[in-house]
């Protein structure tokens, strides 16, 4: 086979392999569906949500330049949201962007939160846990 012919042959295969790598690599990237919310009552920032945040979120969602410009590592923080503005709609946890994020609801895997392929290695939300954030906002989110 002539040099020109195995380079033209080479590169009309290497683009579907190079497509199908790509879109292997974000296979687990299916959109989840709503856990219920937990049915605990008095459900609190400080008593049960904060631990979950700090241990999930606050590596990105603190200090001087939180990303999204949103700080989840206090109450009030959490209340104000991020560069787009509330995350949180205090009453109504599925109308909530914090609570999209975390149950993956959104199409665009960008949306989702932890990022799926984060370097410090942070894991998805239980359902449980979600549940439990979705008690919170739908309690009014004090
Ligand atoms: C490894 C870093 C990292 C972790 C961990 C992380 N996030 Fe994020 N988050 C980001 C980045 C980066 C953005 C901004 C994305 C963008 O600009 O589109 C963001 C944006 C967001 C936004 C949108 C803010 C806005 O106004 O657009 C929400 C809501 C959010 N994160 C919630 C969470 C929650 C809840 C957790 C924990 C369960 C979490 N994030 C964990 C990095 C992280």
């Amino acid at each position: 086979m002539k040099i020109k012919t195995w380079i033209r042959l080479t590169s009309v295969l290497a683009i579907p392999l190079g497509l199908a790598l790509a879109a292997s690599a974000d296979d687990d990237a299916v959109p989840g569906t709503l856990p219920p919310a937990a049915t605990k009552q008095g459900v609190t920032y400080a008593g049960d949500i904060k631990p979950i945040l700090d241990n999930s979120c606050a590596k990105c969602h603190s200090g001087d330049k939180p990303r999204g410009h949103l700080k989840l590592d206090s109450l009030e923080g959490a209340l104000k949201g991020g560069k787009d503005g509330k995350v949180i709609v205090a009453g109504d946890s599925a109308k909530s962007m914090l609570i999209q994020a975390v149950a993956h609801l959104s199409k665009d895997s960008d949306d989702w939160m932890p990022p799926l392929h984060n370097r410090a290695n942070i894991g998805p939300l239980t359902p449980d846990q979600i549940g439990l954030l979705r008690a919170w906002i739908d309690q009014g989110a004090k």
